[in-house]
């Protein structure tokens, strides 16, 4: 049997001819950049996600960057954030001139710890922003995060790249802090058809300086009050997006129940693996985690995706080297050790298939062969 991690064409085939059908009254529209398909696709994400205000851009990239630009965050200014995440969340920080200041993350919800940015705020001057990451679908702990920021007087900013529609007790991620984005690279829970993304935010003036900051800071027409940016999304990702947002609620709940289908399997056969945590289960909301990524944690992380590789099983590591050891950050002086945790899991994570397309059968596959693996290693 073959198990990918993502079967991508299982969810874009049944709804083809929809999105066909948009992409050729596009064609005939000739509006191929923002427009009044950009905005209902914009209305609609912020009503999802209970922000005030959305814009399409790009891409999660361009969404961090444009919000960075429009805060007027940039040289000689401080940022906190998570050594573990995508690459993007620190890059956005550095490429407007600012630092990436880094913190370790929970161990039990690879979220960022918020101990640790108590401590950088007390300790590091110039901080602007706190950028929390909801990997992997969960939320940070965004109402200790939101009392820092108020202490402070910084806004929360939350990468929520990897979690539209997921529910903290607080709200929906990306609106529960003072602005936040999506990301809607074709991979994620909801995917456009290349690169695309979205910006949200709460405050009636911070929208008006996003929406300009999208298209090179331009209001009206060729009159520029800021130097934004080309950060504009084509009218055909938010064709297709909008024929797949009223889906994902379900895709939603089809990955928690594979999820909840390997709980219950790895612990009833005491299979050796960390587990995902889901720290908002007991706020009444459905979707308290949408597991874009369903992440395990072992010492053998290595040898185990050797074999389940062997066996036809995709699997991916999210994240091999944490981003306060990456070469770029070098001149930022952090070492190995700084961040344990964040060491640990790009060292013990690994991501197994999880979509809602994905089968019982191929699951029950995984699950008997990683406690195969388990079975033949001396205890
Ligand atoms: C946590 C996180 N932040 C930011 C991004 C950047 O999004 P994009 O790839 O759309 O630029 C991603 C997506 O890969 C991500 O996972």
């Amino acid at each position: 049997m073959q198990v990918p991690l993502l079967d991508l064409k299982l969810q874009n085939q049944p709804l083809k001819s929809r999105i066909l059908a948009e992409i050729e009254s596009i064609a005939d529209s000739q509006g191929f950049i923002l427009g009044p398909v950009v905005e209902r696709l914009e209305k609609a994400v912020a009503e999802y996600c209970g922000a005030g205000y959305a814009f399409g851009v790009s891409s999660g990239t361009d969404a961090q960057l444009v919000l960075l630009m429009a805060l007027g965050i940039g040289p000689g200014d401080a940022v906190v954030t998570t050594p573990y995440t995508f690459f993007a969340t620190a890059g956005c920080i550095s490429r407007v001139g600012a630092r990436p200041v880094f913190v370790d993350v929970d161990p039990d919800t690879y979220n960022i710890s918020v101990a640790g940015v108590a401590r950088a705020l007390e300790t590091v001057p110039g901080i602007k922003a706190i950028v929390p990451v909801h990997l992997f679908g969960c939320c940070a702990d965004m109402a200790a995060l939101l009392e820092l920021g108020r202490q402070y007087g910084i806004p929360v900013l939350e990468d929520a790249a990897q979690a539209l529609g997921a529910e903290h007790p607080l709200g929906g991620a990306g609106a529960i802090g003072d602005a936040g984005w999506f990301s809607f690279y074709p991979t994620k829970n909801l995917g456009a058809f290349g690169d695309a993304g979205m910006v949200v935010c709460r405050d009636a003036e911070l929208a008006a300086r996003l929406k300009a900051f999208r298209n090179h800071g331009m209001e009206p027409r060729y009159y520029h009050k800021w130097v934004g940016g080309n950060f504009r999304i084509d009218a055909i990702q938010a064709a297709v997006l909008g024929v797949k947002l009223p889906h994902l609620d379900g895709w939603s709940a089809g990955r928690r129940d594979r999820a909840a289908f390997y709980r219950r399997e790895f612990e009833r056969l005491g299979t050796p693996l960390r587990l995902p945590v889901e720290p908002w289960a007991g706020s009444g909301r459905s979707n308290h985690h949408i597991y874009n990524q369903f992440v395990v944690q072992t010492t053998d992380r290595d040898a185990l995706r050797a074999h389940l590789q062997q066996a036809g099983i995709g699997t991916e590591i999210y994240y091999p080297l944490p981003l306060h050891l990456q070469e770029c950050f070098q001149s930022l002086g952090y070492k190995p050790g700084d961040f344990p945790v964040a060491e640990r899991c790009a060292r013990e994570s690994l991501a197994l298939p999880i979509y809602p397309e994905l089968t019982e059968p191929q699951q029950a596959y995984v699950v008997g062969e990683i406690a195969r693996f388990f079975e033949a290693r001396p205890a």
